[in-house]
C-alpha cells in the first residue's frame, strides 16, 4: 500500500498537486453556543465534515477561562495543529468581543482572536455563530445559488441572525434583541424559550410568526432561512407560520453549520 502511494507521488505530479490542495482545503471548525461547543475537521470545498463531531456542554457560568480551557480539550480531541475557524454567539469587530449576551459578561472586550489562538496554539480565525452558520447555508445549504436578500435565522439558546445581500454577508446584524410586544424578540421566541416555558408548538409558532412578520417589515428579504437544532422539527411549527411574502425554508445543515461555515471562513481569511 505503502509502495504504492510512493510510486504514484514519483510517477504522477500532477497527482501530488491534487493531494497537496485537497489537504489545505481541510479547517477545523468550532462552534461555541450558548448550550454546547462542538468542533469538527471540515473539507472546505465540499463542506463535508473529515472527522466525528466532537461535543461538550457549554459550562456555566460560561466565563472566557472556562470555556477556553473546553475549547483546547477539542483541538486536543481532534488532534489538531492547522488553521481553525472559531464561532462567538455575540458580536465580533476586528477579533474583539463587543456583546455576549448568552455566556458571561466577562468575555465583553476581550481580543477573541488573541484568546483563542494562545489557549488552542492553532492561528484562529473568529466569527459571529450565526453569521457562520448563514456562511455554510449560503454555500451548501437552503441558501445555495440564492440572490437578492436572504435573512438567515438561528433558533436556539439566543436568535442570530446572518443576512446577506446577493450571496454578500452583512455581519454582525443582531435581529434577536429586536424588540417584540415589549420584550427582546430571543426571550419570546428563541428554542430555549419554548423549552423553558414549556409552549406548545402552536404557541411558539405564534411568537416565530409576530416575529418574522416583523422582520419582514423591516427587511422585506426574498428568503427567510431557520436554522438551529429546531429546524429538524420544522414540520412541527413552519407549517404554521402564515402570511409571511418571503420564501421560508429549513436550514439544510442544521448543527453542522456553524462548524462549516467556521471552518470556510478561517479558510478564506
Ligand atoms: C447574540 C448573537 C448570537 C445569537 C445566537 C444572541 O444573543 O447576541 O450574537 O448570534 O444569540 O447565538
Amino acid at each position: 500500500m505503502a509502495y504504492a502511494l510512493l510510486l504514484r507521488l514519483l510517477l504522477a505530479p500532477a497527482g501530488v498537486a491534487h493531494l497537496m490542495e485537497a489537504s489545505v482545503a481541510h479547517v477545523l471548525g468550532i462552534d461555541i453556543g450558548g448550550s454546547g461547543i462542538k468542533a469538527a475537521s471540515v473539507d472546505t470545498d465540499t463542506g463535508q465534515l473529515l472527522s466525528e463531531r466532537q461535543k461538550q456542554e457549554t459550562p456555566r457560568p460560561a466565563t472566557p477561562d472556562a470555556v477556553m480551557a473546553i475549547v483546547a480539550d477539542l483541538v486536543k480531541s481532534c488532534d489538531w495543529s492547522g488553521k481553525a475557524g472559531v464561532t462567538f454567539p455575540g458580536v465580533i469587530s476586528g477579533g474583539i468581543i463587543r456583546t455576549a449576551a448568552n455566556l458571561d459578561p466577562s468575555w465583553v472586550g476581550t481580543n477573541g482572536v488573541e484568546a483563542f489562538g494562545q489557549a488552542t496554539g492553532l492561528n484562529v480565525t473568529l466569527l459571529n455563530d450565526a453569521d457562520a452558520a448563514g456562511v455554510a447555508e449560503m454555500k451548501f445549504g437552503a441558501g445555495k445559488g440564492e440572490r437578492g436578500t436572504v435573512l438567515m435565522l438561528t433558533l436556539g439558546t439566543g436568535i442570530g441572525s446572518a443576512l446577506f445581500i446577493d450571496g454578500v454577508l452583512v455581519p454582525n446584524t443582531e435581529f434577536g434583541h429586536v424588540e417584540i410586544h415589549g420584550k427582546e424578540a430571543e426571550k419570546r421566541a428563541s428554542e430555549h424559550a419554548r423549552e423553558v416555558e414549556e409552549l406548545h408548538w402552536h404557541a411558539w409558532a405564534e411568537r416565530l410568526d409576530d416575529y418574522l412578520r416583523h422582520m419582514e417589515a423591516l427587511l422585506w428579504p426574498d428568503l427567510i432561512i431557520i436554522g438551529g437544532g429546531v429546524s429538524r422539527k420544522s414540520d412541527k411549527f413552519m407549517p404554521r407560520l402564515t402570511g409571511l411574502h418571503a420564501r421560508l425554508v429549513p436550514a439544510a445543515l442544521q448543527n453542522e453549520a456553524g462548524i462549516v461555515g467556521a471552518a470556510m471562513t478561517a479558510d478564506s481569511g
